[in-house]
């Protein structure tokens, strides 16, 4: 290969062809010594979701929320290469400061449901929603959403909410405001306003992609506003899996993440973020047995971690978050590499504009959390 084709490769964005030929020893060999060498100036999160050759480099695993935490806590490295989803990426670099840079190895890592809310969609949303209902509203948005979205979020009172504390921030926004609007996920924000009270009557959706409320009743009773989007990993948990997983064995425990639809969570025996449901397992007797409805590395992990337990998935055709499953070695080694040699790709940066907005909304949930 030409040195000006190895040029073009790593400015695209795309992965250079001398990383698709390495085996996994000479991947791990070179990863292992480039975290050697840069010691504490590099960090790495990885997402419970990420597969295990790449976790296993990770310097700390966790949920959204915690690794938001962590990146924020860390103010010493100056390398922070997530392995995660583009939206926590971008997070990162908002909790962080100048002189740290933050990566994300391969930039195809998006998130199906972070791009079900665009901040064109969402302004007219706004003004549509707030014609109807006046300044009744307060915006809260799943983290799993641009920075733009955080931004817009912050400008209008509201704040970010993760899977660990949905609740504790549905309920903060209701002593600000009669109404929410919750982006993008309809399925956390439905089971969340569920979970505190709120009538499934009391919740209309906003459909983005025709700009309409969609709501049968007298819209002064709405309090909640779902933005219509979803995870396309876990709307392929069904009311039939549960169904027929209790007549196959009903002493089987369900434990499902929030973003499962409605009915999906009603059915279940517990639900929660990743965290919540790593620990429900690592809690649980020697010998009792669960499906648990989350995306697929997580539950192998779970499988293979806890051998005294039966452990299955809740789909038995499942598949695991394929924008998740875009982090691997050869991705990681390729981010250490131009980071080792200076010359640096896959920089995530939020401009400065959005970050100042979007801060305040991580900031008001980080101060509930
Ligand atoms: P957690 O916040 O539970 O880690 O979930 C993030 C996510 O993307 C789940 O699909
Ligand atoms: Fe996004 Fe769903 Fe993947 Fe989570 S599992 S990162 S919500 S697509």
């Amino acid at each position: 290969m030409s040195i000006l084709h190895y040029f073009e490769e790593q400015k695209s964005g795309t992965l250079p062809e001398m990383y698709k030929n390495l085996t996994r020893e000479q991947m791990e060999a070179r990863i292992t010594a480039i975290k050697n060498q840069l010691g504490k100036k590099l960090f790495i999160p990885g997402h419970h979701y990420q597969k295990d050759e790449v976790i296993q480099f990770a310097d700390v695993s966790g949920d959204s929320l915690q690794l938001a935490q962590l990146c924020a806590a860390n103010e010493q490295a100056e390398h922070i290469v997530f392995c995660g989803v583009h939206f926590m990426a971008e997070t990162a670099d908002i909790l962080t400061n100048d002189h740290q840079k933050v990566y994300l190895p391969d930039m195809r890592a998006g998130c199906s449901m972070a791009d079900m809310a665009n901040i064109f969609q969402t302004d007219r949303a706004w003004e549509a929603l707030t014609e109807m209902f006046g300044d009744t509203i307060v915006p809260l948005t799943y983290v799993n959403s641009t920075a733009a979205i955080k931004a817009f979020v912050g400008r209008n009172g509201g704040a970010t909410v993760t899977s660990s504390n949905a609740h504790a921030m549905v309920e903060w926004a209701f002593t600000q405001k009669e109404r929410i609007l919750f982006l993008p996920d309809q399925h956390l924000g439905r089971n969340t306003a569920y979970d505190i009270g709120i009538p499934l009557e009391q919740m209309a959706v906003w459909n983005p992609v025709r700009d309409k409320l969609e709501f049968e009743g007298k819209w002064e009773d709405v309090k909640v506003i779902l933005w219509k989007g979803h995870c396309s990993v876990h709307e392929n948990f069904t009311v039939k899996n549960i169904v027929d997983l209790r007549e196959n064995d009903p002493e089987m425990r369900i434990i499902v993440h929030p973003e499962c639809s409605r009915e999906v969570v009603a059915l279940a025996d517990d639900n929660g973020s990743t965290k919540y449901i790593i620990d429900a397992i690592e809690n649980a007797e020697p010998g009792s047995k669960w499906a648990i409805g989350t995306e697929m590395n997580l539950v192998n992990r779970l499988i293979q971690n806890h051998p005294d337990k039966q452990i299955i998935s809740l789909n038995p055709s499942m598949c695991p978050c394929l924008t998740m499953n875009r982090i691997d070695l050869p991705h990681l080694l390729w981010s250490l590499d131009s980071i080792a040699k200076a010359k640096e790709v896959n920089i995530i940066q939020v401009d400065k504009e959005t970050a100042k907005d979007a801060i305040t909304a991580l900031e008001r949930m980080l101060a509930r959390a």
